[in-house]
């Protein structure tokens, strides 16, 4: 797995969030964040494991909102980073280097697990989802980049190695690992990297010409990136509350702190909120940086 090694450089950990959220990747770190608040709905007082939590964009979030952390990486300067940020902010958070293949918690230890931008660096998935289902009582939200997008253009030159996943081949992973998909969600048609290269000033209409995109008939076929929540069949409240059709529109209001406003005009469209257009095959220009 490359990118377990690729995450150890001091340099690649200082300039991680830099290098992916400065300028127009802002709104990608902000709409990762409204799609993890939207999956995990109220986390005060929920125990929460997040597995690869990097420089802890999520961890810090949801410690803010009350939940009890555990950050896990197995990154030392990744680490290092999210310590220094969870310093200047309120919350607790425990953070631990740790590889998220042999986690170092009892079953059923936590409420949620989270994985953020980590799948796409596994090399054998199922056993990591199941790892992860392992210490799981009740849910496990993770992300993929997908096959079939304009990732696929420049996917194969990132340095780290990136793997891309269909749709049934995460339905596949779950089932594997005796998981119960209850709410998806999909984005982003234009390439991370145009992103990170546009000035703020041009990123907002950037972002309403790729969501403007996504939402035509079947649009969301072709988002880069797409966020699972699945649970534990016989947990508590493993009661779906929504359909596997949750799209943006069902994410929280701008009150939520994320700065995304909500989507203006709501989808309704079920199976995931099917989306699509014609293929946006813009590679992306910066392709060097591993997300
Ligand atoms: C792209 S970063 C994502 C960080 C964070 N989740 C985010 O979205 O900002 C990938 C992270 O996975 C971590 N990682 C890679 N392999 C791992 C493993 N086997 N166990 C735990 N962490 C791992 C890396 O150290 C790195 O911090």
């Amino acid at each position: 797995m490359k990118g377990r090694e690729w995450y150890q450089a001091d340099e690649v950990a200082e300039e991680y969030e830099s290098k992916r959220f400065s300028r127009g990747g802002q709104l990608i770190d902000r709409r990762e964040k409204r799609a993890v608040l939207s999956a995990l709905g109220p986390v005060e007082d929920q125990e929460v494991l997040e597995i690869a939590c990097g420089t802890g964009r999520f961890t810090v979030m949801l410690a803010e909102r009350g939940a009890d952390v555990v950050g896990l990486d197995i990154s030392k300067p990744m680490l290092q980073q999210g310590r220094r940020k969870a310093a200047a902010a309120n919350g607790r958070v425990d953070w631990l280097r740790g590889d998220a293949a042999r986690l170092p918690f009892p079953d059923d230890s936590f409420d949620t697990v989270l994985a953020m931008r980590f799948f796409h660096l596994a090399d054998t998935p199922a056993a990591f989802l199941s790892e992860l289902r392992r210490v799981s009582r009740n849910r496990v939200v993770f992300d993929t980049f997908n096959s079939g997008s304009t990732r696929s253009v420049y996917n194969w030159l990132l340095p780290m190695g990136s793997r891309l996943y269909s749709r049934a081949e995460v339905e596949g992973l779950l089932a594997r690992s005796a998981l119960e998909l209850v709410g998806a969600d999909h984005d982003f048609v234009l390439p991370y990297g145009l992103y990170r290269q546009t000035p703020n000033l041009l990123a907002a209409p950037l972002r309403s010409l790729d969501r403007a995109v996504g939402r035509l008939p079947g649009g969301h076929r072709l988002a880069s990136v797409s966020w699972w929540e699945a649970r534990v069949p016989g947990a508590d409240d493993a009661e779906p509350t929504e359909s596997v059709a949750r799209t943006e529109t069902t994410g929280p209001t701008p009150s939520d702190g994320t700065g995304e406003p909500a989507d203006p005009d709501p989808e309704t469209a079920a199976d995931g909120g099917e989306r699509g257009s014609e293929p946006d095959s813009d590679p992306d220009p910066e392709p060097e940086t591993a997300d």
